[in-house]
């Protein structure tokens, strides 16, 4: 183990869901959102009696996350801070939500520690946006703790000169959150957002996994986080070291970790519900905590951004967290193998022929092509251990996936039409899209191998499914299995967007699924 990664970055926001107006309430930013419907017909009125003047509203269209800060004068202990808060057309999930992160930020930014956010139109949105005011308010609470967001606790501040003296004082970010005007609601209201609160906040572990270097993180501290996590959500974990995981025969994931200076780990979280278990669902993440190739080595630019190829073992944890912490009535498994993938005089070689825990041979055309070789061992090791009804895995898997559906969508594969479109539904209500690839055999032909069972790398085109149809060997057969690649919108580059870094992509939509499925 190497250093102490210390505490997760945000996870101490308090809620407090309300009956009474807004207006009133003690806090340092009110949050009046408002739709871009009917902009003019009710926002003048409600600045009256805000004792705003209505000219702040000149250049504000309300659109989804849009803000306009404006003040009201002597208020005492109430807010003199409101916040115009688009929710464009409060149509969509993904309107409420890019309003709750855009608010969250600017709260942030404004160091305002306490918030009030109006809800009273809560009843009329969820009926707009066809949720309930429940699933609204916990779509809303997702968004104010991913806007709170911030890995920062690598930067010591000691060159930080003088502005830093007096911002550290004040809060950076959301402490205490408001939801006010709920009348008719509340109970609803306050389950949702306690709910959005655990979902929100196993994210952002999840982000701050991916955001921890690879001298952060290493194999057995991603096996620890694992532990961490099981503490907290109250499921078993269990972290197979080199010694079991060489007896299980699980050569891609030893293959990989030839090349490093620590062991591999493989770890297994096992969430079981009180009562009677309907159904069990294995997921699977990738664990390469740091890919620099290994001897198939990568171009130098940009190679520091593979510190997030254990994006999928992250979302993995996050989810496991947050299902067990809200009781999803479902047996739950993660399967996480870790290692490094590094260059070494011990290294796997291109051109080796490498024996998987299935039985089946690999021959390593490139030694970049590694997630899919601990996948393979992963993926036997689930189907075989727990005779799971579904297999899902989560991986940064190829480049090849951001040339095809671009940063911010994933790719999904399946041999089950029905888990196919429930994820895609899924995706699309947490705001984390998917678009479904094929697994035709055509493309079997592509990864085929002169001296062994198969190849870990394609000839020309199509990486993803080729990636995927590798991965389609190791179900042996299990029929509701999928994959989803998720190289692309699991981080985001420096300048890459509003949000750089780990963005915890695949949280949100497992835990959607899944309760869907209770
Ligand atoms: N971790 C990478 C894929 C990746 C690339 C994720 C960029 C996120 C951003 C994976 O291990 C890899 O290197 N894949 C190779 C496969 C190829 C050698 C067949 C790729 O995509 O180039
Ligand atoms: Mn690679
Ligand atoms: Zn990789």
């Amino acid at each position: 183990m190497t250093k102490k990664t210390g505490t997760p970055s945000a996870t101490g926001i308090s809620i407090e869901v309300t009956a009474k107006p807004a207006a009133p309430v003690t806090a340092d930013l009110l949050a009046l959102p408002l739709n871009s419907k009917d902009l003019k017909k009710i926002a003048p009125d409600a600045l009256k009696a805000l004792g705003i003047d209505a000219s702040v509203l000149n250049d504000f269209k309300a659109g989804a996350g849009e803000i306009t800060v404006a003040y009201r004068a002597a208020t005492g202990k109430r807010a003199s801070r409101v916040a115009l808060l688009g929710i464009g057309e409060a149509a969509s999930n993904d309107d409420f939500r890019k309003a709750a992160e855009a608010l969250s930020r600017k709260a942030g930014e404004l160091h305002c520690g306490i918030v009030v956010m109006d809800c009273a139109g809560i009843g009329e949105w969820a009926k707009h946006a066809k949720r309930t005011p429940e699933y609204l308010a916990g779509v809303i609470v997702e968004g104010i703790v991913y806007g709170s967001y911030r890995f920062d606790r690598l930067k010591s501040g000691k060159l930080d000169k003088e502005k830093k003296k007096t911002a550290d004082e004040k809060p950076k970010s959301i402490a205490k959150l408001v939801l006010a005007g709920c009348s008719g609601y509340a109970s609803e209201v306050e389950k949702g957002a306690n709910a959005g609160l655990v979902t929100g906040t196993c994210q952002n572990v999840s982000r701050d996994l991916v955001n921890l270097p690879g001298n952060y993180l290493s194999a057995e501290d991603l096996a620890e986080a694992a532990r961490q996590a099981g503490k907290r959500g109250g499921f078993d974990v269990t972290v197979f070291d080199r010694k079991k995981i060489t007896e299980l025969g699980m050569g891609g994931l030893l293959s990989v970790n030839k090349g490093s200076e620590q062991p591999p780990t493989f770890t297994i979280m096992d969430y079981r519900p009180e009562g009677k278990v309907r159904k069990t669902v294995a997921l699977v993440g990738k664990g390469i905590t740091f890919d620099s190739g290994g001897i198939s080595i990568k171009p130098s630019a940009g190679m520091d951004e593979m510190k997030s190829d254990m994006a999928g073992a992250a979302c993995v944890i996050g989810v496991l967290e947050a299902v067990a912490k809200l009781g999803v009535p479902l047996r739950v498994v993660g399967v996480v193998p870790a290692t490094d993938n590094m260059p070494a005089g011990s290294a796997m070689k291109p051109g080796d022929i490498i024996t998987t825990m299935s039985g089946v041979t690999v021959e390593v055309g490139n030694t970049d092509a590694e997630g899919r070789l601990i996948l393979a061992d992963a993926l036997t090791y689930a189907k075989r251990e727990f005779d799971p009804d579904v297999i899902i895995d989560l991986a940064t898997l190829t480049g090849a996936c951001i040339v095809a559906l671009g940063m911010k969508v994933a790719g999904l594969f399946s041999n089950d039409d029905d888990l196919a479109e429930g994820i895609y539904k899924s995706g699309q209500a947490a705001g984390e899209k998917v678009w479904r690839l094929p697994l035709w055999d055509e493309y079997a032909e592509q990864i085929k191998s002169d001296v062994a069972d198969v190849s870990n790398t394609g000839s020309k085109g199509a990486g993803t499914i080729t990636a995927a149809k590798f991965l389609e060997n190791f179900v042996e057969g299990h029929k509701r299995w999928a994959h989803i690649d998720i190289a692309g919108p699991a981080f985001a580059a420096r300048g890459g967007g509003a949000v750089s870094g780990g963005s915890g992509f695949g949280v949100r939509l497992l835990v959607d699924l899944l309760k869907s499925w209770a």
